[in-house]
């Protein structure tokens, strides 16, 4: 990627979050090549990157998209979206949410628990509309990542275990206001090893069988996301060889597969670029503070993430320090015990990998605006979300002040 940093942060100021489009039409093709076995949808799972224009970008491709809240779903639609592209994931929605889902006419809802089904059903019967249905089956296999990105075993709070779910399509099949359309697993995010992969679609598929015998035809099958990406030294999943073990799952089944890659499609397209403030010591402890903080990208603080980061200076003398921000909170860090370069005020630093479950994240701790975002494409960059102000942040509070 030849992304001027420095020019932008020039231009832009900082800190400031720059995605390379290009590399995320690399990545959307890589993965509908490798399915192109099959009738396929890549559904792009909103809630890693859900900027309208890196939406968009990916509409434009083709891309369908997986939505977690009824303010996703918005957002793809907003960007043109066809409604039959687009899927309602998620633990928890609420009734306004189902209701509206059901209105829009979306492709199906991802339903997680038979109390959910029931909302589904009666919502649906309210508005004399038939609800397409998938329902998230939990496989219970270990997905073999950070706790707080597994989402495959039964200790976990999604999806329903198989039994539940053959109930549940049972149910829909008998229920004037349900249609049996899909079904649907996500074992975990940041996956690096396959077996689990395998092991949990082959499960599901069987379940699809057995479905077929008694008449429950799907046309639909979700194998969610989670494709990890390169942060630091992973082994990855070749996406061939991913896309090759699925299909083999699917033998003899007529049923389009749909996927829902967040990280793998957005996570290396970006860079959070911040500067130096200053740089201090506490005894023996050398700490590079920059502008940018836990605020803006959060994953260090809360996963202990590792992301690489880089100087953008000459400078030879490289030791040991923690780099930080300026929020009041000592978990308020990008990197623990690294070695960097000694900067001078102003000095650009670049974290990469940065394009998935950062800025989505972001929020105004510490009265802070989120930042600006860019794209870069065609060698070319442009604004694509202006840097929050003052008045933006109190916006919506000024007017109740006593
Ligand atoms: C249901 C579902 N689908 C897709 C994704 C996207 O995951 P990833 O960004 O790892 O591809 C997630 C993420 O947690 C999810 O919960």
């Amino acid at each position: 990627m030849s992304i001027n940093f420095k020019e932008l942060a020039k231009k832009y100021d900082t800190p400031y979050y720059v995605y390379d489009f290009d590399y995320i039409s690399e990545k959307y093709t890589e993965l509908k090549t490798a399915f192109k076995a099959r009738k396929s949808l890549i559904a792009y799972a909103v809630k890693a990157n859900s900027n309208l224009s890196v939406i968009k970008h990916l509409a434009n491709l083709g891309a369908g998209a997986d939505c977690v809240s009824i303010g996703e779903v918005k957002r793809a639609l907003k960007v043109g979206i066809a409604p039959y592209k687009i899927i309602f994931s998620g633990v928890g929605k609420i009734d306004s949410e189902i209701r509206q889902a059901l209105e829009l006419g979306i492709l199906m809802i991802n339903v997680e628990s038979d109390a959910e089904l029931n909302r589904v059903e009666l919502i649906a019967r309210e508005l004399n509309l038939v609800a397409r249905i998938s329902i998230r089956v939990n496989p219970n296999i270990d997905p073999q990542t950070h706790p707080y990105i597994s989402t495959g075993l039964h200790e976990n709070k999604f999806g329903v275990d198989i039994d539940t779910a053959k109930r549940m399509y049972i149910q829909c099949k008998n229920s004037e206001h349900l249609e049996p359309t899909g079904i649907h697993l996500h074992i975990g995010s940041q996956l690096t090893q396959l077996e689990p992969i395998k092991e949990s679609v082959k499960i599901v598929a069987d379940l699809v069988r057995n479905l077929a015998a008694i008449k429950i035809e799907l046309s639909f099958f979700d194998v969610g996301g989670g494709l990890g990406i390169i942060y630091d030294d992973e082994k990855l999943i070749d996406t061939n060889e991913y896309a090759q073990s699925i299909l083999e799952c699917l033998f003899g089944l007529d049923i389009t597969v749909v996927c829902e890659p967040g990280r793998f499609i957005v996570g290396n397209a970006g860079t959070f670029v911040t500067k130096v403030l200053y740089e201090k010591v506490n005894g023996n402890k050398r700490f590079v503070i920059v502008d940018g903080a836990m605020n803006d990208l959060i994953r260090p603080s809360l996963y202990n993430a590792y992301h690489k980061i880089e100087v953008l200076n000459e400078n030879k003398d490289i030791s040991d320090c923690n780099l930080v921000g300026p929020v009041c909170e000592s978990g308020d860090f990008f990197a623990k015990n690294i070695q960097l370069p000694k900067t001078e005020h102003n000095d650009i630093v670049a974290i990469y990998s940065a394009g998935a479950y950062c800025f989505t994240m972001a929020s105004n701790y510490n009265t802070r605006g989120r930042v600006a975002e860019i794209a870069f494409e065609n060698q070319e960059d442009r604004l694509i979300r202006r840097r929050e102000t003052f008045e933006n942040i109190i916006s919506l509070e000024e007017e109740f002040i006593k």
